[in-house]
């Protein structure tokens, strides 16, 4: 009985957890269906990558900077030029609220994505 329990248990936290990690396969559908695969000459493989190494697929990642500053989500999203978190100082270039750019639908991330890379840089910016 408490066996029972302690299992469901672990396997909800388990579940809880995961639930902000994207495939990157349905990352990729998702990227592709929102016309990045050529946006701004870079190829829908650059995506996952860049991903990858910001926030290994976790579309829930914050991550406080030294300058006081937040990364957000999948693409770990600065809060000092693109987004506003009402916490700290902000251009907020891509008139976004930082936690929309967290929502699992992405849209919000891949739009301010799409304003960051097509600036001076490209994909230098990350
Ligand atoms: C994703 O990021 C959030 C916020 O930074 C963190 O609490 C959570 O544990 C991370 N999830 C995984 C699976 O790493």
């Amino acid at each position: 009985m408490m066996g029972t329990l302690f299992v469901s248990l672990v396997s909800c936290l388990i579940a809880t957890s995961q639930a902000s990690l994207i495939d990157r396969c349905d990352l990729a559908r998702v990227l592709y269906k929102e016309d990045l695969d050529g946006f701004e000459g870079y190829s829908l493989a650059d995506w996952p990558c860049l991903a990858f190494v910001e926030s290994k697929f976790n579309i829930s990642k914050v991550n406080e900077n030294a300058d006081g500053s937040f990364d957000y989500g999948i693409f770990q999203i600065n809060s000092h030029y693109w987004c506003n978190d009402y916490r700290s100082h902000s251009e907020d270039i891509c008139h976004e609220d930082c936690q929309d750019l967290l929502s699992p639908n992405l849209l919000s991330i891949i739009s301010c994505t799409k304003k960051i890379v097509s600036g001076a840089g490209g994909m230098k910016n990350w």
